[in-house]
């Protein structure tokens, strides 16, 4: 006795025009142009349809016409915030057109995400949305040499030509940074991500940046913990390496993004330091949460629906490439709330 579930054959075109007794053509007729079949042809096929409970097949339907209507998107972590919002903003964009969404996460994994790019090239998406896991561009570029349309996002575009959304990630680290230094701190720790990300190469030198202007010596000033990931549990373990540490602890505590910021507040909450009180933290996105935490999160806000939106309507109205390639950089935005104590 085979436990498989029996395999149910979809009705297919063929049996729809058997049953209403007319042509297959006949039947794509009524699909497609039914203004060019009778009320009455299309009357009974509409009801064979009904009872046989028949589903088009898009696929099937988009390689007999050409037209394609998924667009896929391959960024590093749909299990952060940050990303689910921004893909929001995509499939919002793309339903407009009746456009379909295929999501997939790279996990700051290049081989991983080549492998995403390559099923979207074989499925013949109409366009690909790429947050790039690492440095180098070849696997994005290539697919755009192979006419299907990229377009960056969350990612400056390093050459002209290809299509980029982002923010201004310098700017906005250093929003964070002279919030703080204006509350008084003169010891921070910047909890950062892997340098194969162009978002922490971005906060990390606008955080230099803006403490040179204010003449304090990283060396100093600073004290940077490198994380593998920039999610919660690095944010966590991050915290619990720098107090670990012997000598004076820094007073504030800039994390790359809302999720290792979440983290971070829970490694103090359990090592009983007060937030704000023994130390000030800041995050980078604000996302949903950093709103609703016990002490809400001050966070440099990014515009993530705003961010998804603009990237898949570069893509729907073609200006991704070539000379029409459209690089749009947004600014950051600070947000104050009582876990820098400004509140
Ligand atoms: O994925 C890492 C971070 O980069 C996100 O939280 C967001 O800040 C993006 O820019």
């Amino acid at each position: 006795m085979s436990n498989q579930p029996p395999t149910i054959r979809r009705p297919s075109v063929t049996d729809v025009a058997k049953r209403a007794g007319v042509s297959v053509g006949t039947v794509s007729n009524v699909l497609n142009r039914p203004e060019s079949v009778s009320e009455r042809t299309r009357a009974k096929v509409e009801r064979v349809i009904g009872e046989l409970n028949f589903v088009r097949n898009a696929s099937a339907r988009q390689l007999r016409s050409g037209e394609v209507s998924t667009v896929g998107a391959v960024v590093l972590d749909i299990a952060n915030p940050f990303f689910t919002e921004m893909a929001r903003g995509i499939e919002d964009r793309l339903a407009q057109d009746d456009f379909t969404l295929m999501l997939c996460s790279s996990d700051e994994n290049p081989e991983r995400e080549a492998r995403f790019l390559r099923l979207f090239e074989e499925r013949g998406v109409r366009g690909v949305i790429a947050t790039p896991s690492h440095g180098s561009l070849d696997s994005l570029l290539r697919l755009r040499d192979h006419g299907i349309e990229v377009v960056l996002l969350d990612h400056t575009s390093p050459v002209p030509g290809l299509a980029s959304v982002a923010v201004d990630d310098v700017g906005g680290a250093s929003l964070a940074m002279e919030h703080l230094i204006g509350l008084g701190h003169q010891h921070f720790a910047f909890l950062n991500g892997p340098l194969n990300l162009r978002q922490c190469v971005d906060r990390r030198d606008g955080v230099y940046r803006t403490l040179h202007a204010h003449g304090l010596d990283p060396a100093v000033a600073l004290e940077e913990i490198a994380l593998d990931a920039l999610n919660a549990d690095a944010g966590d373990a991050g915290v619990r390496e720098l107090w670990a540490r012997t000598g004076p602890r820094p007073t504030a505590i800039f994390c790359a993004n809302d999720f290792t910021a979440l983290g971070a507040l829970r490694a103090l909450s359990e090592l009983e330091v007060e937030v704000p009180g023994d130390v000030a933290v800041v995050g980078y996105d604000d996302v949903m949460f950093a709103s609703m935490l016990t002490t809400p999160l001050t966070s440099v806000r990014q515009p993530m629906h705003t961010l998804g939106w603009t990237a898949a309507d570069m893509l729907l109205t073609r200006r991704s490439s070539g000379e029409d390639a459209a690089q749009v950089e947004f600014e950051p935005e600070l947000v104050v709330r009582a876990s820098s104590g400004a509140a």
